[in-house]
């Protein structure tokens, strides 16, 4: 037993928080040198770590990023507006459109890749089996990615995942850019740089909601209404938080 190890544990997952507003100043080579020592460390399915990082801290490839994934920022807009009003209260876009002006101030990006030839360690059993093979890949590739964010809080940093870097249009046109194989995919990308805010109180499940012991968990799984309750309250402690990160 190491209950130190654990209480320092909990605090260092508690104070890891999405920070969408950086400070300028420059992060040293070295600090990001140290966030992907964390990430080498990462389990990966059948050992097969499929991962490669990409680090851009010019501001001119920085841009190339923001120009590239604003367009589905728009689509985002424009999806919001035409969905049907019969499925209720939908999101509000208040601050959802303008992501880009937040992480464009951020000093470096950190691409993670996953490299599909890695996945030739699977054994055949995997490999047959198109769905099972790319949950692995996709885990292996979350678990070094979520090691990155609690390196990256541990030495005081603060960072995001940037998802829409994933979508088809983003993601080819940035691997075309850093002459990357399109073959590769693309897991998400960190924004990293020194915090300019605070995070709003996290707004997270219960322990004893969640936690099932043994048999007949279904009888204690939610039901539907307190999912749909849940799905509201979710959605407007998210866009609540877009529209703060504007006033901060
Ligand atoms: C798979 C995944 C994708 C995410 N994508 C984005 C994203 O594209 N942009 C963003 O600002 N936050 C993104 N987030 C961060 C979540 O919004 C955030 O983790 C959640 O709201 C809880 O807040 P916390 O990180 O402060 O605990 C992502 C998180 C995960 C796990």
């Amino acid at each position: 037993m190491y209950p130190d190890d654990y209480d320092r544990l909990l605090n260092l997952v508690q104070k890891r928080r999405s920070i969408r507003r950086f400070k300028k100043d420059p992060v040293d080579p070295e600090i990001i040198e140290k966030i992907v020592e964390v990430a080498r460390w990462a389990p990966s399915g059948f050992a097969t770590q499929p991962w490669e990082f990409v680090v851009l801290s010019d501001r001119e490839h920085r841009q190339a990023i923001v120009d590239f994934t604003a367009p589905y920022w728009q689509a985002c807009v424009d999806m919001e507006k035409a969905r049907p009003r019969w499925q209720g209260k939908t999101w509000t876009l208040k601050g959802m459109s303008d992501q880009a002006g937040d992480y464009r101030d951020a000093p470096v990006y950190i691409l993670v890749f996953g490299d599909p030839r890695a996945l030739e360690a699977l054994p055949m059993g995997v490999q047959c089996d198109n769905h099972r093979r790319r949950l692995i890949y996709q885990s292996s590739l979350a678990g070094a990615f979520l090691y990155m964010h609690l390196a990256a809080t541990s030495l005081g940093l603060a960072s995001q995942w940037y998802s829409a870097v994933q979508t088809p249009y983003s993601s080819c046109l940035i691997k075309e850019y850093l002459g990357i194989p399109q073959n590769f995919d693309i897991y998400d990308m960190m924004v990293l740089g020194y915090p300019a805010a605070t995070p709003t109180k996290k707004f997270v499940r219960g322990r004893h909601e969640m936690l099932h012991w043994g048999r007949d968990a279904a009888s204690r799984l939610r039901g539907d209404d307190e999912v749909r309750d849940f799905v509201r309250r979710a959605r407007a402690w998210v866009t609540g938080m877009h529209a703060k990160k504007k006033e901060d």
